[in-house]
């Protein structure tokens, strides 16, 4: 079934227009200094994310109006004004002055979507310290592995989370310094742990914010490689004006919109679009502390009246799973612009939205490094369902032909100019949000360049017409429900078990998730593959990794296929496992 060009979405009586409505004008005019200069300047000078954010609302005497709205799992609602959001973070950023904290530190979150991760991530970036979030549902190894990277000094999270998650790896972690539960306080406190209410109690609410400089880091985000430990990536103050800049092309986010982003603040599109961009545009965010809930969801967007929804592909295939009956509910007539990200959204998915919400899901493209949407469909322009869209003004992108060298290190990047050739997708640098490296991993980051391009490691094609169509991804990474998964991180779990002498993982398509892992085990002499040891390495990966990264399903082989050189070959595993070609098995060793 092909899928036909859907006109630009028309603005229904008392709509705003779009703010991108011609396209090629845009792109023509637009200029990262004046979006820059839109966004004020804290009094001590610099351009500081926080105030950019925040603060300025307040300055701007609009400090009433709402930042956040939480809805709690009982469906009560707890509002936080811009100013009331101003003066939490400001009390934070003086808790992390008493605690002695250094501009640069690295203060962390494990936790939900609750008041207190917002405050902390403004307040450490207030203060001058690097904010990270760790998603809730990693298990241990996970949530060491990205402390021990980042050297987190300060940790902000729940009693339960920190007994189950981090109290089993803390002697590994000699730089977290402070652990800050949100909700103990007193002789409840488990050892080596503070309580945050009580320091927030006694903090002052009033902070100044120092003279920051743009380039200063703000904010590191973990992405997963094939290979090696996960990565930090590093994003600057600057990457606010991305932020801003986006949210207003890509996302339609007027002033005072209500706007709902479902993603998980553990992960960047939850700090970039559930909190950064969306209130560099002052509107109000809608904040569930619920997990997915099909009912809820329409009920939410319905009964909060939302206006501009960014949601994931994942989640918008399981709503259609259960049937626009289910919609029917409801009505949605404040909706005016719905978006997707994270990955390959189906023209179906694109369709549905219109069928049931009466506009189209705009399909938009980026990564953890990019910090920002670089490919879009926007509300002002048509939309070509399975179309990842077209580059956001300010932004240069293209399809590149890469040569790599022997080491698969890239050397050469071409343009591709023939449409609908398939190649890497590649990207200038130069915008503000993109990555300045990986946390003490240049080598990596060098590697993530050739020519002058940003190698984004997507395979993608670009129309006739300059519409970007997702192809795959050009390594092993794994998408699962919209996360981004190493196999390395899973295999190098399953061979701390006794039984696991040797671990392949890979992503099988999945109807929903897109993509779920799965992993080969080949045993060790003396133990036996059976339903059993499936089950207990499942259980075993579950309790290390967490729910999110464990695999879902296991098979014993006797000899996993490897190269000459010992590295398991999990390109050939998926391969066989889905009945594809093998293609290149020149490197294979002999008689495997
Ligand atoms: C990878 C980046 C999405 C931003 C936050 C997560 C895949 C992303 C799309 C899309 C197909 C997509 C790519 C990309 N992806 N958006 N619209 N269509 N694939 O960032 O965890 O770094 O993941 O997600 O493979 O490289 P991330």
């Amino acid at each position: 079934m092909s899928y036909e060009t859907l006109a630009a979405d028309s603005s229904r009586p008392g709509e705003p227009t779009a703010i991108l409505e011609d396209y090629e004008r845009a792109c023509g005019t637009f200029d990262w200094d004046e979006t820059r200069r839109a966004l004020g300047r804290p009094p001590a000078g610099g351009l500081n994310m926080a105030h950019a954010a925040v603060d300025r609302w307040v300055v701007n005497g609009l400090g009433n109006r709402i930042a956040m709205r939480f809805i709690s799992r009982q469906w009560e609602r707890r509002n936080y004004s811009y100013a009331a959001l101003s003066g939490q973070a400001s009390r934070f950023a003086n808790v992390l002055d008493g605690l002695g904290v250094a501009a640069g530190d690295r203060v962390f979150t494990l936790a939900g979507r609750i008041p207190e991760l917002y405050v902390t991530l403004f307040g450490a970036l207030k203060f001058g310290a690097v904010y990270s979030p760790l998603f809730s549902a990693f298990g241990p190894e996970p949530v060491a592995a990205r402390l021990e990277i980042g050297g987190g000094r300060v940790l902000v999270t729940t009693t339960s989370l920190y007994r189950r998650k981090v109290l089993p790896v803390r002697n590994r972690l000699p730089a977290l310094e402070h652990v800050l539960l949100v909700d103990a306080s007193g002789a409840e406190l488990p050892p080596g742990t503070r309580s945050f209410p009580e320091l927030m109690r006694a903090a002052a609410d009033t902070w100044r914010i120092p003279p920051t400089d743009p380039e200063a880091l703000a904010l590191l985000h973990f992405t997963s490689g094939t290979t090696g430990k996960p990565k930090g990536a590093m994003h600057a103050h600057e990457a606010v004006v991305a932020h801003y800049a986006t949210g207003r092309y890509a996302l339609d986010l007027h002033p005072g919109d209500v706007y709902w982003c479902t993603a998980d603040p553990g992960w960047v599109t939850g700090i970039s679009y559930g909190a950064i961009a969306p209130l560099a545009n002052g509107v109000t965010m809608i904040i569930d502390e619920e997990e997915f809930d099909a009912a809820r969801w329409y009920r939410i967007l319905a009964e909060e009246r939302v206006n501009v929804w960014y949601t994931a592909p994942t989640a918008i295939r399981m709503l259609m799973k259960q049937g626009k009956e289910l919609a029917a509910a409801h009505h949605y007539d404040r909706l005016r612009h719905l978006a997707s990200v994270g990955e390959p959204l189906n023209p179906e998915g694109v369709v549905w939205g219109k069928e049931v919400f009466g506009r189209p899901f705009h399909d938009t493209w980026w990564q953890t490094e990019t910090g920002a949407i670089m490919i879009a469909n926007f509300r002002g322009a048509e939309v070509r369902p399975g179309s990842m869209g077209r580059p956001v003004p300010g932004i240069e992108a293209a399809i590149v032909r890469v040569r790599r060298d022997d080491e698969g290190n890239p050397v050469a990047a071409e343009p591709v100019t023939t449409p609908d050739t398939e190649g890497e997708l590649a990207l200038q640098p130069g915008w503000p949000s993109m990555f300045r490296g990986y946390l003490g991993n240049e080598a990596r980051y060098r590697r993530s360049f050739a020519d002058g391009w940003y190698l984004s490691g997507d395979m993608a094609k670009r129309d006739g017409d300059g519409w970007y169509w997702f192809v795959g991804r050009a390594d092993d990474v794994i998408k699962s429900a919209g996360h981004l998964i190493s196999p390395f991180e899973v295999e190098s779990v399953l061979l701390e078990h006794p039984a696991v002498a040797e671990a392949g993982v890979i992503g099988l398509p999945d109807p929903v998730a897109g993509e779920v892992v799965k992993a080969y085990v080949e045993l060790k002499p003396g133990h036996a593959g059976g339903d059993e040891l499936a089950l207990q390495l499942i259980g075993f990966a579950r309790k290390r990794l967490g729910a999110a990264l464990a695999p879902r399903s296991i098979a014993f082989s006797s000899q996993l296929p490897r190269t000459r050189s010992g590295k398991i070959m999990r390109r050939l595993l998926r391969a066989r496992e889905l009945g594809l070609p093998e293609g290149d098995t020149s490197t294979l060793e002999q008689g495997k």
